[in-house]
């Protein structure tokens, strides 16, 4: 559902998913694969394992090339862009299996992630010299300090990656993802394997992120509970297919949803964490 504007237009979508399908060999991931994402909004893509969530993102964030369909990104077609550049125009991610450097500390970690904004060639570079320069350097460093303040891992700046835990790694992750300064924020599976707190912190930090950073927020999640909460808009894949979209609460009545989860098995789990969800989604609201 498009977000109106208080003039009554609707916003133009952030990023438009148009017909995409992908192929591996004879494997079709994905199939005429088609949702919007609205400015300011909190997205899911759900789904079983296997659905084809991490190859949309992975052709949303320009690793997999699609064989059919596009990408259009603040109204501009970047089907045909490569991965670093859509980086660099705000498309932010983190990955479903952890990419750090692990034997980097988490400050150097975060610094990666100002990568994305690095001038592309030397010529550029040469001439980007003196007050200019200082003044970025300036400007990334207060930008790292309140993402470090903001993600509350300041006691770990220092600490290798490798000696964390596993929920603040995922919080690591989300700090390099923030500091590409992206408008959209693509999260893969942000608590899977979190406990209930951790799984809470990270809820709390999408929220503020939406909140303080003006950030939208795509995410791929398994916690029905979590998504049902902080979602505006769901979309529910099956064998690389979109099989239902909207609100939470519509995409939980959806009888082809309860069917998809049916198919894989552990419908009783996923009915409850669906129902509990809705429920607290409504007492929230
Ligand atoms: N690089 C690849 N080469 C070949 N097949 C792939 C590749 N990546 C994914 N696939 C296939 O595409 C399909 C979708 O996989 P994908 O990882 O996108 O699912 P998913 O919804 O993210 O699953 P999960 O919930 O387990 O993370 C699967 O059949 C998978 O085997
Ligand atoms: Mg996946």
């Amino acid at each position: 559902m498009a977000i109106q504007h208080p003039g009554g237009t609707p916003a133009a979508p952030l990023l438009e998913v148009d017909g995409v399908t992908l192929a591996f060999g004879g494997v079709k991931a994905l199939t005429g694969v088609s949702f919007d994402v609205q400015p300011g909004s909190i997205t899911a893509v759900i789904g079983p394992n296997g659905a084809g969530k991490t190859s949309l993102f992975n052709t949303i964030s320009g690793f997999y090339r699609p064989t059919g369909g596009s990408i259009r990104f603040k109204g501009e077609d970047i089907t045909r862009i490569p991965a670093p550049q859509r980086a660099r125009m705000g498309l932010g991610r983190s990955f479903q299996n952890i990419a750090l450097f692990r034997g980097m500390t988490v400050l150097d970690n975060i610094k990666l992630g100002r990568h994305a904004h690095l001038k592309a060639n030397v010529f550029d570079a040469l001439f980007y010299l003196g007050r200019a320069r200082r003044e970025e350097a300036e400007l990334r460093r207060d930008i790292e300090e309140r993402i470090i303040d903001f993600l509350e891992i300041d006691h770990i700046r220092h600490a290798p990656v490798s000696a964390l835990s596993y929920g603040l790694q995922k919080r690591v992750e989300m700090a390099r993802a923030l500091a590409m300064q992206p408008e959209i924020l693509m999260l893969d599976e942000p608590v899977a394997g979190m406990n209930r707190e951790e799984t809470e912190d990270m809820a709390r930090f999408i929220l503020d992120v939406r909140a303080e950073w003006g950030v939208t927020v795509l995410m791929v999640e398994h916690d029905m509970g979590m998504v049902m909460d902080l979602s505006d808009h769901v979309v529910v894949l099956n064998f690389g297919q979109v099989i239902a979209q909207g609100t939470p609460a519509v995409v939980q009545a959806d009888p082809e949803v309860n069917r998809a989860y049916l198919g894989s098995g552990d419908v009783g789990d996923l009915r409850r964490k669906l129902q509990a969800g809705a429920t607290s989604a409504q007492g929230a609201a």
